[in-house]
């Protein structure tokens, strides 16, 4: 393993991946973990990864120092060098200017870390501080034009230091940086695998929940399909899954879920109907933000009332994964929130009162797909695009009606199957028909119709913050808009969407 010490970074649990890539298993830990703690985990190496702060500030946080005399490698990022020579005896002061994007890098020493680096290369760069003075123990291996010291070592203690990002993808080479410190360094045999975190997870899951019951709240999506299949695998019959029609599911999906969780994997899985009661509640309303409340409410009901008849359930497992660890953190809830009050199945209110399971909080999105892959699930849940908790309620614009619904689930069920055949599905991040609030003219026989109008959105993204419109090809959205015109009762309208976000968001509503 190697225990990643988290100064803060934004980019802290990006190292433990980029770790857990090459085969080797990283996780974060507490900056101020004692050495003996340490050495219980069994490392091979350690990361200290960047942070926000400034090393020479009172408060600033620290490693033991003991960690320097352990004899294992230790590698510090951008904020981790600047400690590790700091301790180890060196000057860290402001930069002359703060230095952030993409920097060239010369390659001054030959060394294992930079070893097949060429001698000029891009990093990418984010600091106020760098190394100024290098302690006359160390030596630099690496030079950008305005850093001396980009990349440096100690001459007796296996401790180096880089002042750029290796983990982000603006540097090209960062991999090859891993590589070296795992396995030239460290010596680390990178046979770990998705299978060992499956399996540690597992022991994790018993521990914690001993013989006590779970609930899962179930949507069908990759997080809580892959929550769901990895505790069946840990707890069997302790696990009750709960998942709730609303009424605004597309088409044939609830019956994907029953099919695939309680006919296949053999879980106890409540199904609760409550689309009357959402559809409802839900009636004449038109505003986006009054749709989202009513559902977030009315979900939160339907979830209590099957959990309650579930004797027993302490422990509540939930599909979060890093990002939304980060974004409940860092912002993205009180800004983005802002824009959109997102609603979704991970997020039940504490005052539900279990304890919460969450296997997946490490991960990131790919990672939790893999998970998927190694506990068996099928693919056709694995790749899911992501589809909204309040479902197609938000893609109905205006007010919803069963009629509507129909004719939405209709059009959607058709773009889905074109995209699917075309071999589109998994090239493209999320695509799905929206329902617009108007009705347009055509010509339909030899009759003036006055239909409705359905609107294709198909996006690319990789993290769904920002989102470029996808280039389907014309032949396929062809083919997809006689379709819809002539198998869907209610459409004689088909329209593309061409807005990337921002300032479009994916959904429309
Ligand atoms: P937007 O429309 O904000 O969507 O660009 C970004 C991603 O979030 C999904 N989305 C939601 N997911 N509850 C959810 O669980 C919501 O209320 C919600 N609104 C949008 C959207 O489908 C896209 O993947």
């Amino acid at each position: 393993v190697i225990p990643i010490l988290d100064f803060g970074s934004q980019y802290a649990q990006l190292i433990a991946r980029r770790v857990r890539e090459k085969g080797v298993y990283s996780e974060l830990v507490r900056p101020d973990i004692s050495v003996e703690d340490l050495k219980k985990l069994n490392p091979v190496g350690i990361i200290l990864s960047g942070g926000p702060s400034s090393v020479y500030v009172e408060g600033a946080p620290r490693c033991d120092p003991r960690i320097f005399d352990m004899g294992i490698p230790v590698l510090g990022i951008c904020y981790g060098m600047q400690l590790g020579a700091y301790i180890l005896g060196g000057e860290v002061k402001p930069a002359a200017a703060r230095e952030f994007g993409r920097a060239k890098l010369h390659v001054t020493s030959q060394d294992p870390l930079v070893h097949g680096l060429p001698d000029d290369t891009t990093v990418w760069m984010s600091h106020g501080d760098q190394v100024h003075d290098l302690p006359k123990d160390f030596i630099a291996l690496a030079a950008t034009p305005t850093c001396p010291f980009a990349a440096a070592k100690h001459k007796t203690r296996p401790f180096w230091g880089v002042q750029f990002h290796p983990e982000v993808t603006h540097t090209p080479r960062g991999a090859l940086i891993f590589e070296n410190f795992l396995y030239e360094i460290c010596k680390a045999k990178g046979d770990w695998t998705m299978g060992n975190f499956v399996e540690q997870n597992i022991r994790k899951v018993r521990e914690q929940v001993g013989s006590g019951k779970v609930i899962c709240g179930l949507s069908g999506g990759v997080d809580s399909s892959v929550v769901a299949a990895l505790l069946h695998k840990a707890i069997g019959d302790q696990l009750v899954c709960i998942f709730v029609d609303n009424g605004l599911l597309r088409k044939n999906e609830r019956e994907l879920v029953e099919r695939t969780f309680r006919d296949h994997f053999h879980i106890n899985l409540i199904t609760s109907d409550a689309s009357e009661q959402f559809l409802r509640e839900l009636k004449g309303v038109t505003d986006p933000q009054q749709k989202r409340k009513i559902i977030g409410r009315e979900f939160i009901e339907a979830f209590k009332r099957e959990a309650k008849s579930i004797d027993g359930a302490a422990y509540l497992a939930q599909g979060t994964l890093y990002p939304d660890v980060i974004e409940s953190g860092h912002g993205y809830a009180g800004t983005a929130a802002n824009i959109k009050l997102h609603h979704n199945v991970g997020g039940l209110p504490a005052e539900l009162g279990f304890e919460l399971v969450e296997p997946l909080r490490e991960l990131f999105k790919d990672e939790v797909r893999k998970v998927g892959e190694v506990l068996g699930l099928p693919e056709n849940i694995v790749w899911r695009h992501p589809f909204p908790g309040p479902g197609l309620a938000v893609r109905i614009i205006g007010d919803i009606t069963p009629e509507k619904l129909r004719v939405l689930r209709d059009a959607d069920e058709i773009v889905l199957e074109e995209l699917v055949s075309n071999g589109l599905y998994r090239k493209t991040s999320q695509v799905f028909a929206a329902l617009l609030p108007i009705g347009t003219v055509g010509v339909m026989g030899d009759a003036r119709s006055y239909d409705s109008v359905v609107a294709i959105r198909a996006v690319e993204s990789e993290d769904f913050m920002t989102a470029d419109w996808s280039r389907l090809p014309y032949d396929v959205l062809a083919t997809m808009s006689n379709r819809i015109i002539n198998e869907v009762r209610g459409v004689n309208r088909v329209v593309y969407d061409i807005s990337s976000k921002p300032p479009a968001t994916i959904e429309w509503e």
